[in-house]
């Protein structure tokens, strides 16, 4: 790969960055080895204490969307605090895209739609997991989760009210590239009045 790369004249010409941002996230499932849409998703508690962690993008459109259990330690937060921050860092083609926005529990029959294509393992998980609550030992998840299994065997799974959707709207986007002699750069989208504005940051 080249080391020196700049933003091409497409990736200049998106008004919109969420188009940008698909742009290069097409380029990283072709090449990134395990989980291009992993992302780092930064919460914060009542009192401004930072927490972040990885989840799975599993859509865009007016913005990013992930799946977690409500009654988790960042489902609690989103609840004290619906700011929050994602970032993607991709390896492979040596980029990175951060977010900043508000986020929303998604609607229910998208949950559900969602909730219904997972295998019918990852439901019961889902369903078990008491996420992020003290667990005395895998033994004992590994034990509830065969329980469950074994009682609902011909049953028809439905998503438990604490699994939801979380839609992150962003208001700020910043794309940074990577570049010979560390002459990064990086392009920021801040949504001013609904209307996306453009600047250049120094690296
Ligand atoms: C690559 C990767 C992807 C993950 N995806 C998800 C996800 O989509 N949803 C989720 O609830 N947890 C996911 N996790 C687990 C979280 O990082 C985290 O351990 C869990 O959600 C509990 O976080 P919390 O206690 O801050 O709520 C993922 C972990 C990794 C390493």
């Amino acid at each position: 790969m080249n080391t020196y790369q700049g933003f091409n004249k497409q990736e200049l010409n998106y008004s919109d960055p969420l188009e940008l941002f698909n742009s290069w996230f097409e380029e990283a499932k072709k090449l990134e080895i395990n989980d291009p849409n992993a992302m780092a998703l930064a919460t914060a508690n009542k009192e401004g204490f930072p927490n972040v962690r990885m989840v799975l993008l599993k859509g865009v459109d007016t913005g990013l969307v992930f799946y977690t259990n409500n009654n988790s330690q960042k489902g609690v937060e989103l609840d004290q605090n619906s700011n929050a921050a994602i970032c993607f860092h991709w390896k492979s083609i040596r980029k990175q895209v951060r977010f900043k926005g508000k986020v929303s529990i998604i609607n229910s029959e998208e949950s559900d739609s969602y909730f219904n294509s997972r295998p019918r393992g990852s439901r019961i998980g889902a369903i078990v997991s008491k996420q992020s609550s003290i667990l005395e030992s895998p033994k004992t998840f590994a034990e509830e989760y065969e329980k469950y299994s074994k009682e609902n065997e011909n049953k028809d799974l439905t998503r438990p009210d604490y699994w939801v959707g979380f839609r992150l709207i962003p208001s700020e986007v910043e794309f940074w590239l990577n570049s010979e002699f560390r002459l990064h750069q990086r392009l920021r989208f801040k949504l001013d009045s609904n209307v996306w504005t453009k600047n250049y940051l120094y690296p």
